[in-house]
This record gives C-alpha cells, sequence and structure tokens, in this order.
C-alpha cells in the first residue's frame, strides 16, 4: 500500500466528512404529491400508503399551507373525479377537481409552486391514460386522438393556475401538443415538466388505490417504456427536448438510478426523480414493523437521487424529510 493513499484521513471527524460531502438533499429539491378529491372536510388515508390521505379541495388547502411552511417549494396534484368516461371528460373540464384545487391553493398560497399532473388515467372509465378503439380489450390506446384531450387538458389546468404542466401518459408527441397548445392560449411562459421516461413499473401500485386509476383490463405496456430498456430512455428524452421540455423525469427512481444517471449526462435540463408510491410504501412496511431506521433509510435514499444526478425528487416523503431537515 502506498502511504500517502489513506482516504480513511478525511473520515476520522463529522466536521471533516461534512467538508467533503459531494451531494445533499435540501428541501429546495422536493415535491409533494397529493390526490385532490370531490366533497367536503373529507380525508381519508390511503391503505396501502400510511400517512398519505385523498383530500376535499378544503382539506388540500391546509395541506398546501403545511407544506408551504415546511419550506418545501412545489405539489404536485393528481385528482379522483366524481365521475369517469371515455372522453376523460374530469381531466379537462373547467370546474374538473385539479381545475378546483389548483385555484384554491394559488389563492390560499400563491407563492406555493402548483404542478399538475396531466394524464387520462384517473377520468377514464377504463383507466387507461388515453382514447381507446371502440371495443379495444387490450389496452392499445389511440396516440393521436389522445394528444387533443392532452391539449386540452393542460390548457384548461393553466387557465386554473398552474404554474407546471407535468404529462405523465407516454403518448408519442405529447409534449410538442402541450406545447403548442400552451402557446396558442397565452401561456408560452408556462414550464413543462415532461415524464420523458416512464416505466411500465409495478411499483406503481399503491398510487392506483390512491388515484382509483388502475386500468380495467391490459396493462400499460403498449405505451409506458420496457424495464429492460436504458438506451430507449434516451431517445425518449431526446424526443421531449426537441418538443420543447423545460425539465425531464425519470420515474419510478430506484430501480433506475442508471436511468437517471445517463439522463443527466445527456442534458442540460434539469432532471427530477419520482421516488413513486411502491418505493415508499415498501420503506413504510418495514419501518412500521421496525426493521428499519425510516428516517436514516430514507435521508440515504434522497441523497442516493441526488448523487446519481437528479435535480429534484417527487416523494411521499417529503414532509418528513423537510422536518428532519430542519431539525438536524
Ligand atoms: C398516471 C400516473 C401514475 C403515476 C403518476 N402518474 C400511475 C400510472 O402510470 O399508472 C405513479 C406515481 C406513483 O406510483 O407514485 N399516468
Ligand atoms: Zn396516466
Amino acid at each position: 500500500m502506498f502511504p500517502s493513499h489513506r482516504p480513511r484521513r478525511l473520515r476520522s471527524h463529522a466536521n471533516l466528512r461534512r467538508m467533503v460531502r459531494e451531494n445533499i438533499v435540501t428541501t429546495n429539491d422536493l415535491i409533494y404529491p397529493l390526490f385532490a378529491v370531490p366533497g367536503d372536510t373529507f380525508a381519508q388515508e390511503v391503505k396501502s400508503m400510511p400517512g398519505v390521505y385523498q383530500l376535499s379541495v378544503d382539506k388540500i388547502v391546509e395541506e398546501a399551507k403545511e407544506v408551504y411552511d415546511l419550506g418545501i417549494p412545489a405539489v404536485i396534484l393528481f385528482g379522483i373525479p366524481t365521475e369517469k368516461d371515455t372522453e376523460a371528460t374530469g381531466a379537462w373540464h373547467d370546474h374538473g377537481i385539479v381545475q378546483k384545487a389548483t385555484e384554491a391553493i394559488k389563492k390560499a398560497v400563491p407563492d406555493l409552486i402548483v404542478v399538475v399532473d396531466t394524464c387520462l388515467c384517473e377520468y377514464t372509465d377504463h383507466g387507461h391514460c388515453g382514447y381507446l378503439d371502440v371495443g379495444d380489450l387490450t389496452g392499445r390506446v389511440l396516440n393521436d386522438p389522445t394528444l387533443e384531450l392532452l391539449k386540452k387538458t393542460a390548457v384548461s389546468q393553466a387557465n386554473a393556475g398552474a404554474d407546471i404542466i407535468a404529462p405523465s401518459g407516454m403518448m408519442d408527441g405529447f409534449v410538442q401538443a402541450i406545447r403548442s397548445g400552451l402557446d396558442e392560449g397565452g401561456f408560452e411562459d408556462l414550464p413543462i415538466l415532461s415524464y420523458a421516461a416512464k416505466y411500465s413499473s409495478a411499483y406503481y401500485g399503491p398510487f392506483r388505490d390512491a388515484a382509483e386509476s388502475a386500468p380495467q383490463f391490459g396493462d400499460r405496456r403498449t405505451y409506458q417504456m420496457d424495464p429492460g430498456n436504458g438506451v430507449e430512455a434516451l431517445k425518449e428524452i431526446e424526443l421531449d427536448i426537441a418538443e420543447g421540455a423545460d425539465m425531464l423525469m425519470v420515474k419510478p427512481a430506484l430501480a433506475y438510478m442508471d436511468i437517471i444517471w445517463r439522463v443527466k449526462e445527456a442534458t442540460n435540463l434539469p432532471v427530477a426523480a419520482y421516488n413513486v408510491s411502491g418505493e415508499y410504501s415498501m420503506v413504510k412496511a418495514a419501518a412500521l414493523n421496525g426493521w428499519v431506521d425510516e428516517q436514516k433509510v430514507v435521508m440515504e435514499t434522497m441523497t442516493s437521487f441526488k448523487r446519481s444526478g437528479a435535480d429534484l425528487i417527487l416523494t411521499y416523503h417529503a414532509k418528513d424529510v423537510a422536518r428532519w431537515l430542519k431539525q438536524a
């Protein structure tokens, strides 16, 4: 061994470790997901996601205030409509649940950044992310007719006051369609955070309980990416950048950290990692059993997202992370 090479020298004291630490997570990095439902004073915990609630608009405003007071800069909104249909009316209607929640949050907490998920699966009666051919039982979503609905949805979300549009349906050309819709509507300055590399994943299971959006038949493999593919993620982000995406997302996060890294290396745009529902539920289940130290495991995971190249982290742990960072 060369006596001059002793990496342990820089690990001998907590403050020394602090000085040479390459990556840290801050509250600025966090985006907290919220689920809006119709009704009044309604708050119901999602069974498979302890600590996560479906909230009526009045309750979601209270939650948004809490999130803002914790120093978290942004929330992302998902909606569960009263009725679902083939046209996903609840997604693009001006009085849709996400539109209402956006208006209420922006009125009560104007400085909180409201990101809106732009997809149709919560609003279609079959639970797929777009239009299906009549009689289709395989879930082969029709691409271009779906783009028209996504465009309408994004414009109505923008009209409601959304700060960032986040399309998640993995349709070809969805960034371009939404960009042109927003520009025509006078929203040239509204950024798009594209779910650019979104995989067909079993880790979304608990979310589909929360958003009541599980496909009634078939699966999402004809539009979401195959978990075996890495190079293809680079093709997806290249297209989204060309179409006008302002930020890119990789989803899920934990099993796809190589993709976060590759995307970050390949672009100069901000990269977001979505620490999805199944990743959250697994940690929660283990923590509730006393099998892992929740705070330590979560903070290690968050730091690792930063190390892998993520600039932003969408996570159901965001409120806890913000509290822990405050205490530190
Ligand atoms: C909708 C959407 C999903 C998630 C975010 N937006 C689910 C899906 O594709 O079925 C998953 C988020 C999570 O699991 O936390 N397209
Ligand atoms: Zn969807």
